[in-house]
């Protein structure tokens, strides 16, 4: 997520500026950088890597002056890099922008002003800006802002100063948030309290229309009319590590509750509702190249690995063609049976885990075609894949990967869709997985509104010492992550198991001190299942239900049971998985376990 911080007043901005960018870094970032005026021009710094790298910039090149401007960028479009961070500037170097959000008509308004002249040094969208205001400026910098931003489409929070009008900063808002802070003779803008929050507690939020012109002797807000909106001071009173938080109580329970929007965002602009088919702009694999691939395999650790066994179900289901998952540290030390013809798949949220690159660069050496679904941009992983899919779901402090995993199965999904109307699948079918698709977010919703009602159960739990978690078909890998999710974080042991497997063995643990959990949505196999809550029932195991709807055939059986709404089959993983991480959360929270950094685990294993 990028970060913005601003300052005008009478102290030293640079130190200003990179404590504040400091206070974001727990948001995830990839660049970073800073403009400050100093009298006579404006003095840009930016370097990619961690903000260390701009301290070092700045240590061999200070800058000085007590307006100034910074950017952390976590790169959406175009790789990060130095010429990619921001500030973004103009050719004659007197305006300086830093940007969040994505200005949708960027190419556009490139060409445009490509053709009138103008020379772009970035392959980001935020350049569009500083040209877009050098060539409105006669005078005012905010009335070039106000002008410029009535030519861009999509969402911004913006902060800009020029050396064409001095000791000002103006900062606009739409879509991405934005406040300013007001401190004693000195005035802050931010898009979170957080880098601020060590100068004031005063802000402004500012909302979407709204444009600050923020001087030495105050701050005004008008909007794109340019008439005076009235704003009111709010009193922070969160601390900063609640904040960074987002007012979660934790990273992971932040997350959680994320994945409406994260969800959302994997799809977003990739499903083409007429042709019944996803659109991939990554994959870098023509539909002729896609034909030619006969066989698949997925390669990955831990949660994604998970992800990549519902990825196998699904590409068999629709796209008709054998898949192969495998353990990213088994693969590399194997002998694969890899051609031109295979599709080597790689999964990873950090795209850095040493095992998962390692088999990456395996399967390419042995010529096969490979993909990354990756959710850092720019990682290790995702840069030496041939193309891939990024999952867009924002950066994940927790240790234990909730929103990545649920952005995943959304990914293969839009993969084996793809592949699928490229073969065999009918336009219908596309829509119908397109409409259930989009009703994903909804329903992840709904589920997060009853979160009460797992923590219910999670209190009856939280004493346990074994748990069983059991599925079958798509769900088969639900357990296991259900499984992975309470034992990475509350330490009680617990094991996921295709639900049929218990007779050849597991079945022999069950007692009244065992819980089982099942998931159990009306699918396919669902009468398959009941056979099998029958047995544990029978053994006096204690049984908790994931269902989709009142089952008769359960009546009885059931001490717990957690409704989720009903979707196509191979979806009901990621509505399944959501109540399942709230089951381990609120059990570890329970047992007073250290939720975001659980003992013994590191958020990217990146040594083998
Ligand atoms: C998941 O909750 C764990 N933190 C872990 O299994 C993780 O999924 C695994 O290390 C793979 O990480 P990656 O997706 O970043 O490659």
């Amino acid at each position: 997520m990028c970060g913005i911080v601003g300052y005008v007043g009478n102290r030293e901005s640079t130190p200003l500026l990179l404590e504040g960018l400091r206070r974001l870094e727990y948001r995830g970032y990839d660049s970073a950088g800073v403009a400050t005026m100093n009298g006579n021009g404006v003095e840009m710094r930016r370097a990619a890597g961690k903000i260390a790298k701009l301290e070092q910039a700045i240590a061999d090149r200070p800058t000085h002056g007590s307006v100034g401007i910074a950017h952390t960028r976590w790169a959406t479009h175009g790789p990060p890099t130095e010429k990619n961070a921001h500030p973004h500037m103009d050719e004659a170097k007197t305006i300086a922008v830093v940007h969040n959000g994505i200005i949708e008509n960027s190419s556009s308004l490139k060409k445009s002003l490509e053709a009138r002249g103008h020379v772009f040094a970035s392959d980001t969208d935020t350049e569009v800006l500083s040209h877009l205001i050098e060539e409105l400026f006669h005078g005012s910098l905010e009335d070039a802002v106000v002008q410029a931003l009535k030519r861009v489409e999509g969402t911004y929070g913006i902060a800009v100063i020029s050396s064409r009008d001095k000791d000002k900063i103006v900062a606009a808002r739409k879509g991405s948030p934005l406040l300013i802070g007001v401190g004693k003779d000195e005035w802050f803008v931010a898009s979170d309290v957080s880098a601020i929050l060590a100068h004031t507690r005063d802000v402004v939020y500012l909302e979407d229309g709204d444009v600050a012109v923020l001087t030495r002797s105050g701050f005004r807000v008008i909007d794109h009319s340019q008439s005076t909106v009235t704003k009111v001071i709010t009193q922070i009173d969160w601390d900063l590590d609640q904040i960074e938080r987002g007012g979660y109580a934790h990273f992971m329970l932040k997350e959680i509750f994320e994945q409406p929007v994260t969800v959302e965002n994997t799809m977003r602009g990739r499903m083409l509702q007429e042709e019944g088919t996803a659109k991939l702009g990554g994959l870098n694999l023509t539909d002729e190249q896609l034909l030619r691939i006969d066989n698949i395999i997925i390669t990955a650790c831990g949660t994604s690995w998970h992800s990549a066994l519902i990825g196998e179900q699904l590409l068999e289901e629709f796209a008709r063609i054998p898949v192969e998952v495998e353990y990213a540290s088994e693969f590399r030390y194997k002998n694969p049976i890899v051609s031109d013809r295979t599709l080597c798949i790689v999964i990873s949220q950090s795209g850095e885990t040493a095992d998962t690159l390692a088999a990456l660069r395996e399967a390419k050496s042995r010529g096969a075609k490979t993909l990354g679904l990756v959710n850092v941009v720019g990682s290790t992983i995702a840069r030496e894949a041939d193309g891939g899919i990024y999952l867009h779901a924002g950066p994940e402090i927790g240790v234990a990967s909730t929103k990545a995993f649920t952005s995943q199965v959304t990914a293969l999904t839009l993969l084996a869709l793809k592949l699928g109307r490229l073969r065999t699948m009918s336009i219908l079918q596309g829509r119908q997985v397109i409409a259930a698709l989009s009703a994903l977010p909804k329903q992840i919703e709904q589920i997060l509104e009853r979160a009460a009602d797992v923590e219910a159960v999670a209190e009856e739990f939280k004493r346990a010492q074994n748990f069983l978690y059991l599925g079958r078909g798509y769900n088969f890998p639900s357990a296991l992550e259900g499984a992975l999710k309470l034992k990475e974080i509350s330490y009680i042991h617990a094991e996921g198991y295709p639900a049929a497997e218990m007779k050849h063995g597991p079945i022999a643990l069950i007692d009244e001190m065992m819980p089982v959990v099942f998931i159990a949505p009306h699918d396919a196999v669902f009468d398959k299942v009941v056979s099998n809550v029958q047995e544990v029932k029978a053994r006096k195991g204690t049984v908790v239900a994931i269902t989709t709807r009142d089952e008769e055939s359960l009546e009885g059986l059931l001490d717990y049971e957690f409704r989720i709404p009903e979707t196509m089959d191979m979806l009901t993983p990621i509505l399944a998985s959501v109540p399942l991480q709230l089951l381990a959360y609120y059990i570890a929270v329970k047992r007073g376990c250290n939720v975001d950094q659980p003992r013994n685990l590191a958020k990217s294993v990146t040594v083998e």
